[in-house]
Parts: C-alpha cells; structure tokens; sequence
C-alpha cells in the first residue's frame, strides 16, 4: 500500500469527488429518516494544506485553492464546508459535518497508520466506527444497515491494474445485498478504454439505475495523467441530477483546460 492521500487532498479531482458527495448527502438528508454512510477508504479524515506532503506535489492549488480565491454560486455549499483555509478535509469529516444526530458514519481504512489516525480523530465520537479492514469486504459485511437508508462512498486509490474489475464485482455483490442503497463510486479518468471497459462490465452484471458525473480537466490523450475524473452513483437520490448540472459546470469552468468538458450521462434505467 503505498498511495497516501495527503500528497493529493484538495487536488481537482478530490474538488469534483467532494463536491457531488456534499450533493448526495444533502439529498439524502432531506428527510427526517436516519441515514447510514459507509465510506470504504476513508483516508486520515482531514488534511494540512501547510504540510510537507500537501506542498511536495502542490495539487490542492490547482483544486481547492483556485476554488476558494473565488468560489462560483453552485461550489459555494461545498467551498465553506471544506474550511478552515490552512486545511482540506477528507471524506470522512465532510460528511461528518452534514450529519444530524440521528445518523451514523462507517469509516474503513486498511493502512495501519491511517486507520489509527483515523480512529485518533474519530475515536471518541458516538455517531462514527473506524474500522481497519478491507472496505471491499465491508461492502457486504455492513450492508444492509438497521436503518434501511444507507449512501456508501467507494474511493479505492487505483494502484492495482485490475482495480476496475474488483470495483465492478463488489458493486454487483453490494447491490444484490442490498439493492435499496444509493452507491457513489469514484474513478480516474486517464484514458477512455478502462472507463469503458468498466462501465461494461457494469452492464453485464446487470446493474441498475446508474448514472455518472464527470470531469474531463482536459482531453484524455495522455494516458500517463490523470485527465479527468467521475462519481459513479448507483440508485441517484430524488433530485440530484438537476442539482448535480450545474455544480459539473462550474467544476468544469474554475478547474479544467480549454479542452476539458464536464458530463452527467445516464448508464442504466431503474
Ligand atoms: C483515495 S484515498 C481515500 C480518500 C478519501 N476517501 C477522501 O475522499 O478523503 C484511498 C484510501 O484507501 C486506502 N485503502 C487502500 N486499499 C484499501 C482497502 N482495500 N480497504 C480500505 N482502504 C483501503 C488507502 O490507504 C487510502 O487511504
């Protein structure tokens, strides 16, 4: 395990991951009901965008920095959650900032330090469990939840090769356990083929109502970059796609090149 969040936290792809996770909580917290958020690879929770990791790469300027110099109308929910300015919160601590008390927060991470500093952070909080094991075993294993409501956010770092293949697999094995949850799952965009690929594999499971919002940052011609990035949601709550357009538009406006674009495309009906 050799990828560490802390040299991207804040990048433009974490902007795009983030922004439409805020969506998808708000949406799904509308109404009074409990929810349950499972987040599979949860990272550390929060970020020091003053730190030696964040300024070696220097990504969070090209992302959340060049947000907050002037954040854009349909970014501006999403811009204050991600305070205070010397910092940039993970996953875990933007969704555990829209919780109401009857909600509850599932954090998985299997990196050793990651998951103690994790459970450093959240350890003491009633509404949160950390667990260090394999999100995609937790998949299954915490699904369904007792409240019957459950957003799950799925981040696996892509190093492995076949990460869109374990990725297809455990969404067909998810939503067969519990076809009711709303499933958010992010993937790279280096080049087309492997996002193709993924989405038809997707189909031949036969998993349903399924969309996907994406950020080209520019033309994916250079496959050695990250080009561009998507949230696939599987079970879209009510609202969001409307809510969803304009905020990949202003995405796509404050952080992509002249070639880059920024699509809602609908893969699967109900
Ligand atoms: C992209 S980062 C997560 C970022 C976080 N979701 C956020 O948005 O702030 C991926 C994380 O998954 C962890 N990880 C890798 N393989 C894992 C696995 N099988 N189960 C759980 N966590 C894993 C890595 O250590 C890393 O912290």
């Amino acid at each position: 395990m050799n990828y560490r969040h802390a040299y991207h936290a804040g990048n433009a792809a974490d902007c795009v991951k983030h922004a439409l996770l805020v969506l998808l909580v708000r949406a799904m917290t509308a109404k009074p009901k409990p929810l349950f958020v499972l987040d599979t690879h949860a990272g550390i929770g929060s970020y020091d965008l003053t730190g030696v990791e964040a300024n070696k790469t220097g990504e969070w300027r090209c992302g959340i920095g060049r947000l907050r110099d002037d954040p854009p109308a349909a970014l501006a929910d999403f811009v204050a959650l991600s305070g205070p300015a010397d910092q940039y919160p993970g996953s875990p601590s933007l969704i555990r900032r829209l919780l109401r008390p009857q909600d509850r927060l599932a954090l998985c991470e299997l990196h050793p330090d990651d998951a103690a500093t994790l459970k450093h952070r959240f350890g003491r909080d009633p509404q949160v469990q950390v667990h260090r094991r394999d999100g995609y075993e937790a998949l299954t294993a915490l699904l369904p939840p007792a409240e019957r409501r459950a957003l799950v956010l799925i981040d696996p770092p892509f190093e492995r090769v076949d990460e869109f293949a374990t990725l297809a697999a455990a969404l067909q094995a998810a939503t067969l356990k519990f076809p009711a949850g709303v499933f958010a799952s992010w993937y790279p965009v280096k080049s087309r083929a492997p996002v193709r690929g993924f989405f038809a594999d997707l189909a031949a499971r036969h998993v349903a109502d399924v969309i996907t919002c994406e950020v080209l940052f520019r033309a994916p011609l250079d496959p050695a970059r990250l080009n561009g990035c998507g949230l696939l949601i599987i079970n879209p709550p009510y609202g969001f796609e409307a809510a969803a357009r304009p905020v990949l538009a202003a995405l796509s406006t404050a952080l992509s090149e002249p070639d880059g674009a920024a699509s809602l495309t609908r893969l699967a009906d109900e």
